[in-house]
């Protein structure tokens, strides 16, 4: 029978509708009365509030490293645009950053972003952009070397125009990789996502270059709806 990830079973016979249904009000558009509705209706929102995580975005990266195992214990990790943490969270326990497994390496986690962000235990935070002239070298100042994982879940704000928006987000992820070739020690891992679409095709290229293996996933939890997907390039050559 299929679960819901909330582990409840989703075959409807004899259950309630416990589908919240949003009211449109005066001064609520009617595409935010639908992402109300969506938001209070999805269970990775519900299971990120009732787990502790910032946002629904921490279930991606846990499916990401589950299938390609790159939050090891004693990584030392760079999180660009970590805002508002739910990534961070999840590789605070995955790298054992807070030093909770015994006899196990502890890692580093440094993240970055344009906006601040509240403080997780075990976690760095800078408030920067990535592309600044010497954001590099800063980062790994701060690291105290090279990281291990680069990984970047960056958006640029919407146009609403969708080819625009799908140009943004692939210079940003180039941009992204760029600075991964600055920061990543050999044999590092760049996790970034794109939207699928026209002009990837480069992006792919240049990461089959400099990694011996790119994977492309969509994990579960991100929506149907969206054509984002993830990049999972592995064993950099620096
Ligand atoms: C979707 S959010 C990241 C969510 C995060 N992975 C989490 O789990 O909480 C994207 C973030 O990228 C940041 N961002 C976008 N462009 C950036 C840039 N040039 N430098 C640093 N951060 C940037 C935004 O401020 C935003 O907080």
């Amino acid at each position: 029978m299929a679960k819901t990830p909330t582990g409840k079973n989703t075959s409807g016979r004899g259950q309630r509708d416990l589908t919240v249904k949003v009211k449109t009000a005066r001064g609520r558009t009617l595409s935010s009365t639908r992402w109300l509705q969506r938001q209070l209706n999805d269970p990775y929102v519900k299971r990120a509030q009732a787990e502790g995580y910032r946002g629904r975005a921490a279930f991606k990266i846990m499916e990401l490293d589950d299938k390609y195992r790159f939050l090891v214990n004693g990584a030392r990790i760079v999180d660009l645009g970590c805002a508002p943490g739910g990534w961070c969270q999840v590789a605070v326990k995955r790298v054992n950053a807070l030093g909770e497994k015994p006899g196990k390496k502890v890692g580093t986690i440094l993240g970055i972003d344009l906006q601040e962000v509240d403080p997780i235990p075990g976690c760095v935070f800078h408030q920067l952009d990535f592309m600044d002239e010497g954001a590099d070298d800063k980062v790994k100042e701060w690291l105290g070397g090279k990281a291990d994982v680069v990984m970047s879940d960056m958006a640029a704000s919407s146009s609403g125009h969708k080819q625009t928006d799908h140009l943004r987000i692939i210079s940003l992820c180039e941009a992204a990789a760029y600075f991964a070739f600055d920061v990543l020690e050999e044999g590092g891992t760049f996790v970034a996502k794109v939207l699928a679409g026209g002009a990837e095709g480069d992006l792919q290229k240049l990461l089959k270059q400099k990694f011996t293996k790119v994977f492309n996933m969509k994990p579960p939890s991100s929506r149907s709806d969206s054509s984002e997907k993830f990049v999972v390039a592995m064993g950099f050559r620096g």
